[in-house]
């Protein structure tokens, strides 16, 4: 066992004992506890109902609301892998511990869920309690599920049964000790799991409500945003603070000013979250363009709206690390480019980055970062771009881009085979530095460790 194992180990064995205590004195913090005031019991709440499928879709039946709630919570992201059918499972979730992988959701009598009572569908979600009591594992966001309706969690389970079973079994989890022991997972729950439906906050307004329920109980956003413990619970201390995921950055999107998202104007906020692109800001790639793709996209206005102006509430969070996003465009000709070329860590680099980007990147974001063909190309104000890591650039370089829009596909090819370390090292310096505040150093170990990542 390497010695992150025994530190694991006895991370685990203390989590057991403080657990158990803690399981019967205190609850874990609810994900709206930072807002204060007072939450009550959603039967005693007197404002709009903010649980369930918005009114467009309210009166079209169980499978519909169930389809657009299953969205919202994003289902099909991880019960699907790249090639293979949708909800059948077998995609890989590699954990420090070991790999784990997402179970066939499809109503498949043998393979999938098609046996499954409501009751076990419930607790399942509610409880991360699978069939004949099996713990889950809490890379299955339960305790993100748990604030939903019994009702919402039926109508995900309507829709789920109304799809075509397909027969497929994900492959044995690969998981070293003591995590390979599910029932574990108890201790985790005690700690993590508030276990309870969502309840609203009746000093905010309804529509923060509906913000709350579609961010925490069905969005899942801190699952990627948020900084876990050591115990991979979700940091309250940190809440939106940004965390790393596959090798990506999830930014800070708390409400600070400079790390995050407070400056962005509402409409800005409102076009990432429902087309993947801000103008003057960002536009999603990596993790984050698949939860477009999958389900932020699908969302009705007054949703989008309505996340929007929870998100705002949520409190600001400053990274040390990150530097103020530069948002003016920068020189306009190839020649001036050249001449406000950033000094890279080695004097060839800087050379090297320009040539790589004339030849790779300039068709399409031009020399001033202004995008060419299409507005989603555009680099002004990008956090990735005056991000001094370097690690998203990185990702986005080695893995392209593809976000689906009402105006088709916005897609960015893939350079990570066709070029070296060094190259897309130095192109990462070279194109941080000329349109960020300040040039990244990446090195190409470090782009070799990115490759990893995945
Ligand atoms: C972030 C990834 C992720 C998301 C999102 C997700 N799941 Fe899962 N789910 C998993 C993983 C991983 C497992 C396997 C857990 C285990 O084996 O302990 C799982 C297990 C399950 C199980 C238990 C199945 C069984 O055979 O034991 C059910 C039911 C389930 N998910 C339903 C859903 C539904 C419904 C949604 C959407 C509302 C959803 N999941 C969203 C990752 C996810
Ligand atoms: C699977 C992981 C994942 C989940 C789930 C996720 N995000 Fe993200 N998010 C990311 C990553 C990675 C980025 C950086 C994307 C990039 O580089 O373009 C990001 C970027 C963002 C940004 C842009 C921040 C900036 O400064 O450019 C916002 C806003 C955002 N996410 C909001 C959300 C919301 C709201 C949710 C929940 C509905 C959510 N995210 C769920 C991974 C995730
Ligand atoms: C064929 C056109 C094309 C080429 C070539 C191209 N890009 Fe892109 N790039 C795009 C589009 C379109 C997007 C927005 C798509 C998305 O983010 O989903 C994008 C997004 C980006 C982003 C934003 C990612 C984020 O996390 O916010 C960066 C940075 C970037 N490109 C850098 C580069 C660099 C550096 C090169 C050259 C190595 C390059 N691009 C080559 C079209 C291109």
């Amino acid at each position: 066992m390497k010695r992150s194992g025994y530190t694991n180990l006895f991370v685990l064995l203390m989590a057991i004992i403080i657990g158990d205590v803690n399981g019967c004195i205190f609850h874990p913090h609810g994900p709206m506890d930072f807002a204060g005031g007072t939450q009550v019991v959603l039967a005693d709440y007197q404002g709009s109902d903010p649980t369930g499928a918005p009114p467009e879709v309210a009166g079209a039946g169980l499978v519909a609301r169930g389809e657009y709630l299953a969205r919202a919570a994003d289902c099909i992201g991880c019960h699907t892998t790249p090639l293979g059918k949708q909800f059948a499972g077998g995609l890989a979730f590699k954990l420090p511990v070991g790999t784990l992988y997402s179970t066939n959701i499809t109503p498949d009598k043998e393979t999938g869920i098609g046996e499954w009572t409501d009751n076990e569908f419930v607790t399942a979600m509610h409880d991360g309690v699978g069939r004949n009591g099996t713990r889950l594992y809490p890379a299955f966001p339960y305790s993100a599920y748990t604030l939903l309706t019994r009702n919402d969690v039926l109508a995900i389970k309507a829709y789920l049964f109304s799809l075509k079973p397909v027969h497929a079994m994900p492959p044995e989890n690969d998981m070293s000790f003591p995590f390979n022991q599910r029932y574990l997972m108890r201790f985790w729950n005690a700690l993590y799991n508030p276990a309870q439906r969502y309840q609203p906050n009746i000093d905010r307004a309804p529509t923060w409500n509906r913000g709350a329920y579609l961010t925490e109980a069905l969005g899942h956003c801190g699952e990627c945003h948020t900084p876990r413990t050591l115990l991979q619970g979700l940091d309250a201390n940190k809440k939106f603070e940004g965390a790393m995921i596959e090798g990506w950055k999830a930014y800070n999107m708390t409400s600070d000013q400079r790390s995050g998202i407070g400056n962005w104007s509402d409409e800005q906020l409102e076009n990432y979250l429902s087309t993947g692109h801000a103008e003057g800001r960002s536009t999603a790639a990596g993790p984050m363009s698949l939860v477009l793709n999958n389900s932020l996209r699908f969302l009705t206005k007054d949703d989008i709206r309505a996340m929007a102006e929870y998100l705002k509430t949520v409190p600001p969070l400053h990274n040390q690390a990150d530097l103020a996003v530069a948002q003016k465009r920068v020189s306009a000709t190839p020649s001036e480019a050249r001449a406000r070329s950033p000094r890279g860590p080695s004097p060839n680099d800087e050379d090297l980055g320009l040539r790589v980007f004339e030849g790779a990147c300039a068709s399409c974001h031009d020399w001033d970062g202004s995008g060419v063909h299409s507005p989603y190309a555009d680099l002004t104000g990008n956090r990735t771009v005056n991000d001094p890591s370097g690690v998203n650039m990185t990702q986005v370089i080695l893995q392209g881009a593809s976000l689906q829009t009402r105006q088709g596909e916005m897609f960015m090819p893939a350079f990570g085979t066709g070029y070296s370390n060094t190259e897309i090292s130095a192109v990462v310096n070279y194109v941080t530095g000329l349109f960020g505040v300040s040039p990244s150093t990446m090195t190409p170990d470090q782009v070799a460790e990115q490759r990893k990542k995945k």
